[in-house]
């Protein structure tokens, strides 16, 4: 299968901070991919990279086939991010939000493009209202909706479900899967070992500056047999899984 993302030896420092030191990734087309770390570990430098946001020291990276630091321009094109802290403007209403990006993307008709994904967010009864009276999640689901005007290929989504409340979370769990079955490739970062387990067909963890392990959750699962306990088997956690590899080995 074509790879969407793909990333050799990325480096990145801040000041005497190396942050990156050497990330090696890929991302199939069509996969929703997790970054898995701690608070720091890099995850939304990661992202701010690969979306063009900032420059990397070293290493290389294609998304959706073009080169990052080359071609800019094209893998823009070909992606959308919603980032971490919420990039809806309060001052317009949730409609007006949606038109205003379409028209940012030149799209042909900016009303129908609101109207599609007001709906597809069940956020009509809503739209005509400032999203300083959503709730945290209907502002999450416009978030998303937004960074969908235009139909990317590859969606960055950078903790999309951090602050929510479960049923929020569920929500939005929804939504992704329904992109990733509609052929977008999802790359999202989480602390939420939880939602990894519950989205991803592939995950990475990061850590102390490089990935240290990634796979399918059942392969990650095969890195650590279950342990029998009185005749039942208990598997391990994702949870268990990312502590063990990252060194807090007590957590098992
Ligand atoms: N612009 C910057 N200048 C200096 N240091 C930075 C900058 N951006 C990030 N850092 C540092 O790089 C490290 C990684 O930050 P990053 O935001 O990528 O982590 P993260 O994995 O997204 O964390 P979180 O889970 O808290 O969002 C942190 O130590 C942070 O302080
Ligand atoms: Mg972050």
């Amino acid at each position: 299968m074509k790879k969407a993302i793909d990333v050799r030896g990325l480096r990145k420092s801040f000041k005497n901070t190396e942050v990156l030191k050497g990330v090696d990734l890929e991302v199939k087309q069509g996969e929703i991919f997790a970054l898995l770390g701690s608070n720091g570990a890099g995850k939304t430098t990661m992202v701010r990279i690969l979306t063009t946001l900032l420059k990397q020291d070293g290493g290389t990276a294609t998304v959706d086939g073009h080169d990052i630091a080359s071609q800019p321009e094209k893998v823009r094109n070909s992606i959308s991010l919603t980032g971490q802290f919420a990039a809806v403007d309060e001052i317009l209403t949730g409609r007006e939000n949606l038109i205003m990006i379409a028209k940012l993307r030149h799209l042909a008709h900016p009303r129908q493009v609101a109207d599609d994904l007001l709906t597809r967010f069940g956020l009509t009864e809503a739209a005509d209202r400032k999203p300083s009276t959503y709730s945290g999640g209907m502002r999450r689901r416009l978030d998303i909706a937004l960074s969908l005007v235009g139909k990317p290929r590859i969606i960055f989504l950078d903790e999309p479900t951090t602050g929510l409340d479960p049923e929020a979370r569920i929500e939005v769990w929804k939504i992704v899967k329904e992109l990733a079955k509609s052929g977008t490739t999802v790359f999202l970062t989480t602390q939420y070992l939880e939602e990894a387990e519950q989205l991803a067909d592939r995950i990475a963890i990061l850590h102390e500056g490089r990935i240290i392990a990634s796979g399918t959750l059942a392969e990650l699962k095969k890195l650590f047999p279950s342990v029998k306990v009185e005749y039942v088997e208990k598997q391990p956690t994702l949870e268990e899984i990312f502590l063990a590899i990252i060194g807090k080995k007590e957590a098992i």
